[in-house]
Parts: structure tokens; C-alpha cells; sequence
């Protein structure tokens, strides 16, 4: 079965209550960014995992062992049930994580293509490594790894990342509905695809939040991938 997280990358907490609200009870998972948590707090955070929400806090720690086992630490205590590290942090940075939720493994962001992603890398390496020999070998590093329960991908790798690991939970954004533009997202699939490559969760955000009828798309979703 494959899982709804929705991104509520929304500016403040009122805005994302409201779609919280309107959708009562359905079966999703919430994803706080960046922008959100900045916006809202922890004790919103807190008080949604108090009343029984499912929150995935995505601030894709990147920074040394020490703080980034503190910070996974800090977001445990309030609860959440999922947050998320970037692979590329290394080995040495997994091994420092202590108190923590299930914790994700960001591998390469949706939102780079093959030509993004070698001109960046050209940066830091004069070998470069084309996207999929970068997502095997961090998947590789995720699946050795007993703090990590899962990683982020595309889902244009969930299907042998799940063949070879397939005790890790896959979480796959880059979703968008059919005949809904990919905006910034390089890498997309339907809901329906991705599910059927074995996501474990899919992310979808703006396809939803910027909806005049959230709950509907939800619910399509919800049937499309159930
Ligand atoms: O609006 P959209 O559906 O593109 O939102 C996707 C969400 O998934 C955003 O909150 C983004 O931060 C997150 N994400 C991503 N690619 C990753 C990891 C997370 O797009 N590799």
C-alpha cells in the first residue's frame, strides 16, 4: 500500500490548519518544510503530534555528526514520526544519530535533471557521477544503516531501489496528477505510477495546496494510488 504525505508549504500555521481541517480524518501523512516550520514553530508541530496527526518534519539536516544527531534528537521530542537528513552527509554522520524518528534519507532532489545535476557536481569533482550512480550509492548507504528507515527518491528509481532494498520505505516526491504543469520538479510521475513502481509514501504539494477543492484532488489520490 502506498501513503499520501501532503506538503504544507504554506507560510504560516493558519493557512495550513485550515487545509487540515478540511480534510477531517482522511488517511495522510503532513510534511512540514522549511518554510512552514519557520513560520508556524515547534509547539505547532507539537500540538499536531499531541492531537494524533502523522507529521513528517522535513528540514533535510546537512551539517556535522554533532549537530545533526542533536537536531534529530531535538525533532524526536516533539514528536513527529518521520524527519529527514541528507545521505550525503556521510557514514560518520548516520552512525551519530541516537534518539530518533524514522528517519529519511534525502538522496538527489527531485528537482534536478541529468544536465543540473552534472553541472553542479563539475564543482566538486572532476569525475562526476551521472544521477543514478549517486541515488545507488546512497541508497546503498541508507540500506546498511540501522538509524535509517527509508529514503527520499525519485520515482524514477523507486522501482530498483525497492527490487534491491526492499526493507527500505521509500518516500517519492515530484508528483504530479495528469495535466498538472511539473513547475520546478525535473523528475515526475503520476501518483498512480509511482505507486505502482512501489513507492511506500508519495509527497504532493502544490498540485494540492494551490487546489480550489484540496479535498477532492486528496481523495482522487488516495483512490489512485489505494
Ligand atoms: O509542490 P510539490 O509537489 O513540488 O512539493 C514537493 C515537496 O517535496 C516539497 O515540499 C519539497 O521540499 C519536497 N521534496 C522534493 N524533492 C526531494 C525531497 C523533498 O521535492 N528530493
Amino acid at each position: 500500500m502506498t501513503e499520501l504525505a501532503i506538503a504544507l508549504d504554506f507560510p504560516d500555521s493558519a493557512t495550513a490548519d485550515r487545509l487540515i481541517c478540511d480534510l477531517g480524518e482522511l488517511p495522510v501523512i503532513y510534511k512540514v518544510g522549511l518554510e512552514l516550520f519557520l513560520g508556524a514553530g515547534p509547539e505547532w508541530v507539537k500540538a499536531h503530534c499531541t492531537r494524533g496527526k502523522r507529521i513528517f518534519l522535513d528540514l533535510k539536516f546537512y551539517d556535522i555528526p554533532n549537530t545533526v544527531a542533536a537536531a534529530v534528537a531535538q525533532a524526536a521530542s516533539l514528536g513527529v514520526e518521520f524527519t529527514t537528513v541528507h545521505l550525503s552527509g556521510g557514514r560518520k554522520m548516520l552512525d551519530a544519530l541516537k534518539v530518533a524518528p524514522k528517519v529519511l534519507g534525502v538522496s538527489v532532489l527531485t528537482s534536478f535533471s541529468e544536465e543540473d545535476w552534472y553541472e553542479n557536481s563539475l564543482r566538486i569533482s572532476e569525475r562526476p557521477h551521472g544521477i543514478p550512480q549517486a541515488v545507488q550509492n546512497l541508497a546503498g548507504l541508507a540500506a546498511q544503516h540501522s538509524a535509517v528507515f527509508g529514503m527520499v527518491c525519485s520515482a524514477h528509481e523507486v522501482k530498483w531501489i525497492k527490487g534491491a532494498y526492499p526493507n527500505l520505505y521509500t518516500v517519492v516526491p515530484g508528483i504530479r496528477p495528469v495535466g498538472v504543469p511539473s513547475q520546478d520538479q525535473a523528475r515526475v510521475m503520476t501518483p498512480k505510477e509511482a505507486a505502482l513502481a512501489g513507492a511506500s509514501a508519495i509527497v504532493v504539494g502544490r498540485p494540492i495546496t494551490q487546489s480550489q477543492d484540496p479535498k477532492k484532488i486528496v481523495e482522487q489520490i488516495l483512490n489512485d494510488i489505494g
